[in-house]
């Protein structure tokens, strides 16, 4: 079972603030795309990367991970308007001797291989979708339905999901063909179809750049990981 990453990395980053496009910011002097792909195609279950770059920017991008020597297949496709277009474009676009397929923000930029490599184990093992998690750490409080009075959620129970997620391809195939509204994650797609969504321990490398305080914590991520 050949295993394919997809990256949706065509968001534009307005938490991030004005600038480029998030995926072709910089972090340590390369660009979070880059980032990102280098270490999905270490990963050793990952044998293609499908990139979905912003509008206008595949050419950009094929030319930023030029110079990247990866050992997996590379293809760049431009992406679309929402998260779920670009990783149907990506999708569209990979590979077909791969049936395992990991989707991986390329905001989530210093993930390390092998937790690439522990959710595409997971689902070979059988599981026809699965999602990194973590615990969470702070008490929750939920706001009544006017926003007045609150209440504590127990969280227990409560986990943090990060990318990679990965799935058998058709059960991803027919996730996207069946659901039209935009979810924040494509194992929200597969929980509509009735599938259980498996999930294994998340990597606290695997945060993902949202807000500009996120790219100080991943700077200090990655000058730790170079020291
Ligand atoms: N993404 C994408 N295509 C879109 C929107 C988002 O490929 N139309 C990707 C982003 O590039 C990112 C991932 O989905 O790698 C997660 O999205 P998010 O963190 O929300 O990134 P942005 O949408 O770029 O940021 P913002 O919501 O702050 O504009
Ligand atoms: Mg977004």
């Amino acid at each position: 079972q050949d295993t394919v990453a997809l990256v949706p990395a065509a968001g534009r980053g307005e938490r991030l603030g004005p600038g480029a496009p998030k995926s072709l910011r910089h972090l340590g002097g390369e660009p979070l795309v880059v980032h990102a792909v280098r270490r999905l195609a270490a990963a050793n279950s990952v044998a293609a990367v499908v990139v979905a770059a912003p509008p206008g920017a595949a050419e950009t991008v094929r030319e930023l991970l030029a110079p990247v020597v990866l050992t997996a297949e590379l293809v760049v496709v431009e992406g679309g308007g929402t998260r779920q277009a670009s990783v149907a474009a990506a999708l569209a676009a990979a590979p077909a001797h791969c049936d395992v397929v990991l989707v991986h923000d390329a905001a989530r930029a210093l993930a390390p291989p092998e937790l690439a490599d522990a959710v595409a184990a997971a689902v070979r093992a059988g599981h026809p979708a699965v999602v990194p998690v973590l615990p969470v750490v702070d008490t929750v409080r939920q706001l009544g339905e006017d926003g007045g009075a609150s209440s504590t959620i127990d969280r227990e129970r409560l986990r943090l999901v990060q990318t990679p997620q990965g799935f058998a391809r058709s059960v991803l195939a027919e996730a996207h063909a069946s659901c039209e509204d935009s979810l924040t994650d494509d194992a929200g797609l597969v929980e509509r179809l009735g599938l259980p969504v498996h999930t294994v321990p998340g990597h606290a490398s695997a945060l993902k750049v949202t807000r500009p305080f996120d790219l100080v914590i991943a700077d200090a991520v990655l000058a730790a990981e170079r020291s």
